[in-house]
């Protein structure tokens, strides 16, 4: 099935700030569009993001030229290509912007693109996304990391850590073990409002943004929560230490760390509270203390690089190769296009590195990734809480496609 015509559209992402969208028809007919979604706290090493920088409009943040460029130069480098071949698809793509990190063209445009070209070919088929985006994989259900407080830059920098989420275990099926996390969900906000926190609102990725008086506290909350309600679940942290770093220092709760320091402030958490995976513990470029801290927990505890590997397979290589962190955050728009999506996620496999399919947090009502995780087979997905509709586009998804389309029986 060819790719015969596409379009583009400037919509809004769920911080209000605008991203692209993007629709392709094929031969047959068959059409299909997909959204792409926003970072905030960026990798220093993501493909780019193209923005107008045009003050005027959305304080510099619109995407009229991301979109430009998908209407008037990517697509058309694409007519006429078999969208049924995701790898030329995305080759074409990758070339035609010719930038190492996508910068003249916009990962956001190519992105909306390769996805929206999968998408239609999974229409044109009448067959599921996930099961079209397995090819020869073994597609699995994953288990989700909900996150239940937030920090960070996502809920105004009130504590340094940015997600506490908690990953549920042994339940039956997604539906059960999402009915548990709301569960804590509700438990976490009324042990909060004990506390005298003020909970008028949900942080960027739908958690309880409390202000209280360390990372620790928000542990301790969320591990009584867990306790209260009788769930069986373990906790997950996201540091995203890189926004506290700065020369070989972790800057938090007023004091000044080295990596060995974060080290010792988060190993006793590991048996105490049942963390049972941390991301970013350590900055981006802090190539010598995630080996340090791989070395020393790296058999105890999941360490996932986000920002550190920002889904980018050199980086990933790197990180395999000297024993920096044992799993990789996958986030599409931090690379750009599917078929590197897949390269990342599929050399992880190979190299015994886990794979968390994550979203961001400015998302849109697209659940592509839904489709992503459980096609790629990487068992784990993380796209924020259970509250405002951007995330609960994926969860609905994943609980739609095991109730509906699971399992997979033959290819359509
Ligand atoms: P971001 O956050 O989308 O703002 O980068 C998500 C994460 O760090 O996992
Ligand atoms: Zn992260």
């Amino acid at each position: 099935m060819k790719i015969e015509r596409v379009r583009a559209l400037e919509i809004l992402d769920s911080r209000g700030t605008p991203t692209v969208q993007a629709q392709v028809w094929l031969s047959d007919g068959s059409s299909a569009s997909a959204q792409a979604p926003s970072g905030a706290s960026t990798g220093r090493h993501e493909a780019v993001e193209l923005r107008d920088g045009d003050p005027v409009r959305h304080a510099g943040k619109g995407v009229l030229r991301a979109v430009r460029n998908v209407e008037e130069i990517l697509g058309p480098a694409v007519i006429g290509l078999d969208a049924a071949d995701q790898a030329a698809v995305d080759a074409r793509l990758i070339e035609t912007d010719g930038s190492p990190n996508k910068a003249r063209l916009g990962a956001n445009a190519l992105l909306a693109l390769s996805c929206a070209a999968a998408r239609a070919t999974a229409n044109a088929r009448r067959i599921p996304l996930w099961r079209y985006l397995a090819g020869s994989r073994t597609p699995t259900m994953p288990i989700p990391m909900v996150n239940i407080i937030s920090g960070g830059l996502h809920a105004g920098r009130n504590l340094e850590f940015q997600d506490f989420l908690v990953r549920p275990r042994g339940y039956p099926d997604l539906a059960s073990a999402l009915e548990a996390v709301t569960a804590v969900h509700r438990a976490t906000g009324k042990l909060l409002a004990m506390k005298g926190c003020i909970l008028t609102g949900v942080a960027d990725e739908g958690g309880w943004g409390p202000r209280l008086a360390s990372n620790e506290e928000a542990i301790q909350v969320l591990h009584e929560a867990i306790a209260q309600v009788g769930a069986d679940m373990d906790i997950v942290l996201d540091v995203a230490s890189s926004h506290f770093y700065e020369e070989g220092t972790y800057r938090l709760e007023g004091r000044e760390l080295t990596a060995e320091g974060m080290a010792d402030l988060l190993a006793p958490w590991l048996e105490k509270y049942g963390v049972r995976s941390i991301e970013d513990p350590l900055a981006e470029d802090d190539w010598a203390g995630w080996q340090l801290l791989t070395a020393r927990l790296g058999n105890q505890v999941r360490l996932v690089g986000d920002d550190l590997f920002v889904t980018n397979l050199t980086r990933l290589e790197k990180g395999i190769a000297e024993c920096a962190a044992n799993a990789v955050l996958v986030k599409m728009n931090q690379i750009g296009t599917l078929t590197e999506t897949f390269g990342v996620i599929d050399r992880a496999r190979e190299a015994g590195f886990g794979a968390v399919i994550s979203a961001r947090s400015g998302e849109t009502e697209d659940s592509f990734l839904a489709d992503l995780a459980v096609a790629s087979g990487a068992g784990e997905i993380k796209v924020g809480s259970i509250t405002r509709s951007e995330r609960l586009a994926k969860y609905n998804r994943l609980l739609e496609i095991e109730k509906w389309e699971w399992p997979a029986t033959k290819e359509g």
